[in-house]
C-alpha cells in the first residue's frame, strides 16, 4: 500500500498528472497545495478538497431551463453504490470474474500499454480497477457517487492497484484537459442524465483525435422486458422477483441483488436509445462507428477473440430493427444494454 493512498492527501497519480487537470468550473489549471489535502484553480482560486485519497471535484450543472437530474440521480447512488464489491476480495478474484465477461476481458486484452483511460460514471470502480491491474497504463476513473469511489478506492489499496485513481466528477463539469486521453469509457451513465447527448459531447472532448470512445446505454427495445418486469413488481408488492434472471441466480449475491433491483427498478431517472440515435451521436460529432455489442448487422456474431477496434459495417435500418427486437425477444438480457464503439476523427 502507498502511503500517499491511505490518508486524504492527493493521490500520486493525480500528482504525476497535475497538468492535465483543469477547474470544473472555470477552466483553468489547478495546483496542489504544499500539504497536498486540496487543489486549488489558478484562475477562479476555488479549493477542492481530498477524501480517502479521492479528489473532490464535483460541481453541480450550470442551471438550464431542462430538468436537471445529477442531484436526484447522485442521492440515489450514494444510498445505492453499483455495483458493489461483495463477491470479490482479492485482484486474482477481480481478474477472473472480468475476464469471465468477456467484454472486459477483451478491453483488457486490446487497450495497448500505456494508454491513457478514462472511465467517466465508473461506479464503484471494478473495471477502472481491473484495467489498472496492468502495468504501464494510466486509469482515471471517475463518478458523481462519493460512496460508490470509496468503495472504488478501498479495493485498489487493498490490492495495492497503482495504475487507477479515483476522482470525483461530474460528467457536465469535465476536470480534464480536452484531448488527453486514449479511451474513454462510459457505459451505463448518459442515460441517467438530464441530456444524453449534451454529456457525450462533454466527454468526446476529453479524447484524442484517433482515440475510441465506448458507449453503455439503455435500448429502446431491449428494455420492454425491464419495463414489464419493474411494472408487475410494482403491482405484485415486488412478488415475481425471480422474472429477473440476475435475482433469481444462485451465483449472485444479496446485496448485489439488492442494488441490481435498485439500479433496474427503482431509478429515479432513466432514458432509452436506439442503435440508428447513437450513430446520429457518432456523425453529428466526428466519430467513425467501429464496433458495437450487439453487432449492427443482423445476424453479425461476436467471436471470443472480436478484434473491438476493427471497423465494422454499421448496418441498414433494417439490420438495427432485426437487432434491437432480438434483444427484445431474448428477454432484455443485461438489462438490455447496448454498447457502441468510435473513433474520434477530430473533426466534431
Ligand atoms: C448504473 S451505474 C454504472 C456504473 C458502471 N459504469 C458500470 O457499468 O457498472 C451509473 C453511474 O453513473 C454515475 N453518474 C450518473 N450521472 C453522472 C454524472 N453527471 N457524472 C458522472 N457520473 C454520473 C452514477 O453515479 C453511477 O455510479
Amino acid at each position: 500500500m502507498k502511503p500517499d493512498d491511505t490518508s486524504d492527501t492527493i493521490p500520486s497519480l493525480v500528482l504525476q498528472h497535475i497538468e492535465i487537470f483543469v477547474c470544473p468550473v472555470c477552466d483553468a489549471g489547478l495546483d496542489v497545495s504544499a500539504d497536498r489535502q486540496e487543489m486549488r484553480c489558478t484562475g477562479c482560486g476555488l479549493a477542492f478538497g481530498c477524501e480517502h485519497g479521492i479528489p473532490l471535484l464535483f460541481w453541480p450543472n450550470e442551471p438550464t431551463p431542462r430538468m436537471d437530474v445529477t442531484q436526484d440521480v447522485k442521492a440515489f447512488y450514494e444510498e445505492n453504490p453499483f455495483p458493489s464489491y461483495e463477491d470479490f476480495d482479492s485482484p486474482w478474484s477481480l481478474r477472473e470474474k472480468a475476464q469471465r465477461g468477456f467484454f472486459s476481458r477483451l478491453l483488457d486484452e486490446q487497450i495497448p500499454h500505456g494508454a491513457r483511460i478514462l472511465e467517466v460514471g465508473c461506479g464503484t470502480g471494478q473495471l477502472g480497477n481491473f484495467l489498472g491491474l496492468s502495468q504501464g497504463r494510466t486509469v482515471f476513473a471517475t463518478d458523481i457517487c462519493l460512496n460508490s469511489l470509496k468503495l472504488g478506492q478501498e479495493f485498489k489499496q487493498k490490492c495495492g492497484i497503482d495504475s487507477t485513481a479515483f476522482v470525483q466528477m461530474n460528467l457536465f463539469r469535465p476536470v480534464f484537459k480536452r484531448s488527453f486521453f486514449d479511451v474513454v469509457i462510459c457505459t451505463g451513465v448518459l442515460h441517467h442524465t438530464s441530456d444524453p447527448f449534451l454529456g457525450f459531447r462533454s466527454i468526446l472532448k476529453l479524447l484524442r483525435p484517433g482515440g475510441c470512445i465506448i458507449v453503455g446505454l439503455y435500448n429502446t427495445y431491449g428494455r420492454v422486458p425491464t419495463d414489464v418486469r419493474r411494472l408487475i413488481f410494482r403491482l405484485s408488492g415486488n412478488r415475481f422477483k425471480f422474472l429477473d434472471p440476475r435475482l433469481r441466480d444462485r451465483c449472485v449475491g444479496e446485496t448485489r441483488k439488492r442494488v441490481w433491483f435498485m439500479d433496474q427498478y427503482r431509478h429515479p431517472h432513466e432514458s432509452k436509445h436506439s442503435i440508428g440515435e447513437a450513430l446520429g451521436w457518432f456523425d453529428q460529432c466526428g466519430v467513425q462507428f467501429i464496433n458495437s455489442i450487439p453487432k449492427p448487422t443482423a445476424f453479425g456474431g461476436f467471436s471470443p477473440d472480436e478484434k473491438l477496434f476493427r471497423a465494422n459495417p454499421r448496418g441498414t435500418t433494417l439490420d438495427h430493427f432485426l437487432v434491437q427486437l432480438s434483444m427484445l425477444l431474448s428477454g432484455g438480457r443485461e438489462g438490455g444494454f447496448f454498447i457502441m464503439i468510435g473513433r474520434n476523427q477530430g473533426t466534431g
